[in-house]
Formats: structure tokens, sequence, C-alpha cells
């Protein structure tokens, strides 16, 4: 399986638009080198304007960490896929866990992921057990995040949708406590499953499959190579454009 996509999520960080640009400059100069790979770097919105007037390289673009459902509207606080494309945002991460936690719920991630395809944004839609239990019911609970985001979608959507596989118990944590690959390869399979069960078997296997939680320059390329999944959602290593580019660095060379 190819490994092939990259996405930083820098979550509500920096704060100053200068420590911004020093990053996405340090991203730039060190994905620069590893052109198989594409990365998607999601800043607050309030920077987009900014960095997209930045050089990059072609593999590099720029993403958002949520958007609303509709195009406009009295809508408080939200921004639509419109506004963001405006600034050259190819992507939208939808459905976070540190959203859901705040209470979004399946239902709303259905809509947003409807409407941003539909904008002509990629969606990479998060999953993920908040934790494990022995009697394997993260399983149902995956299963039931993944039907709900993929409820409003039809076949010809998939070429504008990635999944991000995220285990809620991992992310934040140090790579020791990141997912062990070979339970991992199993997460991979059943999402595949779910997605074959829903739109068939070939037009399933090209949605890619990421995962998030915990991914450092340590262990990038264990997770990748043996953990079946086709990139990474990194949060933390992502604001330190050294640790960013060896994860980048490691993931291409699998
Ligand atoms: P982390 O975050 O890499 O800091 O664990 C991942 C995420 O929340 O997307």
């Amino acid at each position: 399986m190819n490994t092939d996509l990259i996405i930083a999520n820098w979550k509500m960080n920096p704060v100053t638009l200068a420590e911004a640009k020093k990053i996405f400059i340090g991203i730039v100069a060190g994905a620069r080198k590893a052109k198989s790979v594409s990365v998607v770097v999601c800043p607050p919105n309030l920077f987009l304007p900014e960095l997209t007037k930045l050089p990059r390289t072609k593999n590099i673009s720029l993403g958002v960490q949520d958007v609303f459902y509709e195009e406009q509207g009295a809508r408080t606080g939200q921004t639509s896929p419109a506004m963001v494309k405006a600034y050259k945002a190819t992507h939208a991460i939808i459905g976070h866990s540190e959203r859901r936690e705040l209470g979004e719920t399946n239902d709303l991630v259905g809509r947003k992921v409807v409407h941003a395809i539909q904008e002509g944004l990629t969606a990479v839609v998060c999953i993920g057990e908040r934790e494990r239990r022995d009697d394997g019911s993260y399983y149902t609970f995956v299963r039931e995040e993944l039907e709900a985001a993929l409820l409003g979608l039809q076949r010809k959507d998939l070429a504008h949708l990635v999944i991000a596989y995220e285990p809620v118990w991992a992310i934040g944590k140090s790579a020791a406590d990141a997912m062990q690959p070979c339970e991992l390869h199993e997460m991979m399979l059943f999402i595949r499953k779910v997605l074959t069960e829903r739109f068939g078997r070939a037009p399933a296997s090209r949605v890619p499959v990421l995962y998030g939680g915990a991914v450092k320059p340590d262990n990038a390329e264990e997770i990748v190579r043996a953990g079946g999944v086709n990139g990474l959602l990194v949060g933390s290593a992502s604001l330190q454009p050294k640790e960013f580019t060896a994860i980048v660095t490691a993931a291409s060379a699998v």
C-alpha cells in the first residue's frame, strides 16, 4: 500500500502569525524534498490568508480543521467551504475528536462531509474510539461513526474523501502510547470492510485511510510499514518543522 498523504493538524496553535509563518516555511523546506508524499497543512483559519501567499511546492497544500454545512447565513462563529476555498484550502478535517468532545454529533459530521465535498473540498473524516475494552465494542463504535459519516455520500464523492482513524486514547501522548502497528493493521482491515460493504471493493479501495495519534519521528516508519495505512494525521509534532520533516521523510522511505 502506498503512503502518500500526511496531514498537519495545528489545532489552536501557534498564537501569532509570525510563528505560524515560521513553522510553515520550515515545513515547506522539509517536505519539498519528499515529492512522493502529499502534505496538507491545516492551520487555524485566521492564518490561512497569509500562509496561502507564501511559496510552496506542488506537493504541499492547505486545509482547515472544520467547516460548516451551509454556504452562508445566520450561523455565528461558523466558516463555510466557500470561504476557505477563496484562500486555496483544498482539505477540511471534519469530526475531530476534540470537536466531538465539545458536542459535535455523528449527524453534524455527516452533514458537514456532504457539503464540504459538494463544494469541492476533500473531507478528512476523523473517527476513533475513546477507549479499548476487552469485549471489542470499539469495533461497533468505529463502525457507527464511519457509517454516519458516509450516510449522504455516493460513489462519485469518494474521490474527495479521506478517512483518518484516530484512537482518542493515543492522541496527544508520547510515541510509546501510539497504537501498535499489528492492532492498527486489524483496524485498517475493518475500516476497509465497512467502506467495501457500502460502496463495493474497487471504489472503497481507493479511499485513503490514515492513522493519527502520537505519531512522532520515532514511530512513523513502523506505523506506515506495518500498520497498513495510506498516510498520517499529525498533531503536536506538526508544530515542530524538524520533527514533522523527519516524519515525512520516514514515511516517504517506506
Ligand atoms: P497528536 O494529535 O499527533 O498530537 O497525537 C493527533 C490529532 O489529534 O490529530
